[in-house]
């Protein structure tokens, strides 16, 4: 009898034990367990040479990488005038950029060449500023082809300094153009920088969804939903 109720206690100890573990609770396999449970990896993982080499972290860009939106350098030195006289937009201008154009040179370029572009600007005209900016509607630079004005932009002419830093590829060119609109009306060659059937575009961002779409979108979702009230 002992033995007995010996064995039935160890089963019942057993059981007890079974039940409250964890163990009925976890299936069996795992199917794709490389899917189910993800190998993690520490950022910065396996950079270790990357920071010997750079002293950082961060991973730079490919050398010679060039960011969105932005032009092919063009490597013309400062010196090297026949190349930039030469040079020409590589961007599908628009309006919209003709009038960024407009603006940027408000910031960057009426204080000296005036906004009328005769090289009156404020800056001249108080006497603050030396030397007498270039007159952008005068006969020199009414010659200038719009590589020449670009490059100007890039390098800048004696007191002129360099905008380089402040406009990227895409905003010179636009500045550029402008200028060239404005020549055109004062005597300049006819202004041919924007792109045809480039009209009202903006080709800076990406194109717009057609009004169609947007119309007709929300009734279709809609009128079920009515319907099931
Ligand atoms: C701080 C005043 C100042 C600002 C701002 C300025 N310029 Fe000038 N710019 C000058 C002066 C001064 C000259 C004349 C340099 C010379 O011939 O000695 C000049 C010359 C030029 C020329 C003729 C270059 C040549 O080869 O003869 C162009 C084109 C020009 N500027 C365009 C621009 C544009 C575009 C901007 C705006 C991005 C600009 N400038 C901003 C002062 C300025």
């Amino acid at each position: 009898m002992k033995k007995y109720s010996l064995i039935l206690l160890f089963f019942s100890l057993a059981l007890i034990v079974v039940s409250c573990s964890e163990y009925s609770r976890k299936p069996g396999k795992t199917y794709a367990p490389d899917m189910v449970y993800s190998r993690a990896v520490d950022y910065y993982h396996g950079t270790e040479k990357i920071e010997a080499q750079n002293g950082s972290y961060n991973k730079m860009p490919v050398s010679g990488t060039i960011a969105r939106e932005q032009a092919l350098p063009d490597h013309i030195g400062e010196n090297d005038t026949n190349a930039a006289k030469v040079n020409t937009c590589k961007f599908d201008l628009t309006d919209k950029d003709l009038e960024k154009g407009r603006r940027l040179y408000m910031i960057y370029c009426g204080i000296c060449h005036g906004d009328k572009m005769d090289g009156n600007g404020p800056l001249y005209a108080s006497g603050k500023f030396a030397a007498m900016p270039a007159n952008l509607i005068g006969e020199k630079i009414l010659k200038f082809s719009q590589g020449q004005i670009y490059h100007a932009i890039v390098y800048g002419k004696n007191m002129m300094g360099s905008y380089a830093a402040q406009l990227d590829t895409r905003q010179r060119w636009q500045v550029v153009a402008y200028i060239k609109k404005v020549q055109s009306e004062n005597g300049g060659e006819a202004f041919t920088m924007l792109s045809k059937g480039s009209q009202g575009k903006d080709s800076l961002s990406a194109p717009a969804p057609k009004q169609e779409d947007k119309a007709e979108a929300p009734k279709t979702e809609e009128k079920p939903k009515e319907e099931k009230k």
